[in-house]
């Protein structure tokens, strides 16, 4: 898609501001910094998407202000619990409510997402009409060590949050293939151009989590910084 004519993609130009200045600065709803909620569709200790989740939080820009919404003390969702939602649940979703964006970072499995996270967006989703997922800006990236670098399972996750209302960043799309030591322990992406590629990912994040909170203001109204 372009947007500009050059017929280059327009959050692949780095020579284009990210944000606009002069009339157009004052269009904005919500100033930065933004909170981003950060979650990884993976449980497991040794995850290779929470290693990746670690390094695009260090390569995020200054403006986005992320953290770990931890989905492992869920239960599994049950209907009969929507008036007595367990505090774990609750957490849950002050967490995303709170949250000015959310970006999951996941496995696939089988050719979806964990059940996991699967169970997490069902608690977060309910009560009916109290969707916690509802126009939150979302950006879905995932790692495996396949080359299809979770594709199948991040398409199944925009059908999810398709239908839980939450605008999706389609472009830029990232399967990242991890070979081992691709993120070191200090969190550093250890290949240059996979570094620079999902800096890219992040910094195009950050200005799509821009666009939608100006054209769509959190739902109660009230902006990021109040
Ligand atoms: C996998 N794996 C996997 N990989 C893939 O590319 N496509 C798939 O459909 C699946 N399916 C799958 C199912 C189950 C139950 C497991 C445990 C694993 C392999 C998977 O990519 C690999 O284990 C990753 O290391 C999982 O990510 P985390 O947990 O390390 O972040």
């Amino acid at each position: 898609m372009t947007l500009d004519g050059s017929g280059s993609p327009r959050s692949l130009d780095p020579s284009r501001p990210r944000v606009q200045a002069g009339p157009m600065a004052e269009t904005y709803h919500h100033e930065p910094p933004y909170t981003i909620g950060v979650i990884c569709g993976s449980i497991a200790a040794s995850s290779i998407n929470r290693r990746l989740a670690r390094a695009l939080i260090k390569l995020a820009p200054p403006a986005l202000q992320c953290s770990f919404i931890e989905i492992d003390q869920l239960d599994l969702y049950d209907r009969d619990r929507d008036d007595a939602y367990p505090p774990e649940a609750v957490e849950l979703k002050r967490a995303i409510t709170e949250a000015d964006g959310i970006l999951i970072v996941t496995p696939e499995y089988n050719r979806s997402i964990p059940g996991a996270l699967k169970n997490a967006i069902d608690w977060a989703s309910r009560p009916y009409g109290e969707n916690a997922l509802n126009r939150k800006p979302v950006g879905i990236i995932g790692t495996s060590p396949g080359g299809i670098g979770t594709a199948v399972g991040q398409q199944h996750l925009k059908t999810i949050m398709s239908f839980c209302n939450a605008p999706m960043m389609n472009e830029i799309e990232a399967y990242v293939q991890y070979k081992d030591g691709l993120v070191d322990d200090d969190d550093d992406v250890t290949v240059e151009s996979t570094k620079e590629f999902l800096s890219t990912y992040m910094a195009a994040y950050d200005d799509f989590v821009r666009r939608v909170l100006t054209v769509l203001p959190k739902a109660d109204g009230s902006t990021a910084a109040g």
